[in-house]
């Protein structure tokens, strides 16, 4: 998995806890590179899950409550880092929409050995169905980020999970007017 996300997980718990937190989260994942990645490089995602896992440890916070705020944070993150990615988008909606086709044709040519997961949007009457399915276990990760963007455009919208899909792998998302 590419470096960004790896490196956007340290600095939210740098901001959100402390950097003698995220030293310590560091220390006892016990990381090939002591938690040095570049954006471009590419890791094993396992080392994110390690580095989650600590923090369980050291906060006492649920997994996936932890992974879910994550995402929301990075939600903002991604705003400031690729904002070529939000250019002529108003709504959550159609944003995410579009998000399957950033991710395989913007992501992929910024990050040429990216795999990003599918996150395909469809509407369903009144509804928008988000499903996300990756080989890497981030469902809570992708409901942070879903509720990021709904936030980021002002959209009145909620977030029910679909419980048949219950993750981590896939997930269902069924996003409903207020
Ligand atoms: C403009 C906004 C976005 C950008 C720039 C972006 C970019 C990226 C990048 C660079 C990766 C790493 C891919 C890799 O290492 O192979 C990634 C992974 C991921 N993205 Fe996005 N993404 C965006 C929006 C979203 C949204 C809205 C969702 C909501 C479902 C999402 C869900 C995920 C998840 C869960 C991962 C973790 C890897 C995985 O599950 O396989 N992303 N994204």
């Amino acid at each position: 998995m590419k470096g960004v996300i790896f490196s956007e997980l340290i600095r939210w718990v740098e901001e959100s806890y402390s950097p003698s937190v995220a030293d310590q989260m560091i220390r006892q994942a016990q990381l090939p590179g002591n938690g040095s990645y570049t954006s471009v490089g590419t890791y094993p995602h396992v080392q994110a899950l390690a580095m989650i896992g600590q923090l369980v440890e050291i906060t006492g916070e649920p997994v996936n409550a932890l992974a879910e705020a994550y995402g929301y944070w990075l939600s903002a993150r991604f705003a400031e880092l690729y904002p070529q990615f939000f250019v002529g988008f108003d709504d959550a909606i159609t944003f995410l929409k579009a998000i399957d086709g950033i991710h395989q044709k913007e992501v992929t040519k910024l990050y040429p050995d990216a795999l990003t997961p599918s996150v395909i949007a469809e509407v369903d009457g009144q509804d928008l169905l988000v499903s996300y399915a990756s080989h890497r276990p981030f469902a809570e990760v992708a409901h942070g980020l879903i509720r990021g963007y709904i936030g980021h455009f002002g959209d009145d919208l909620v977030i029910l999970r679909d419980e048949t899909t219950p993750g981590p792998h896939a997930a269902r998302f069924i996003l409903q007017r207020k």
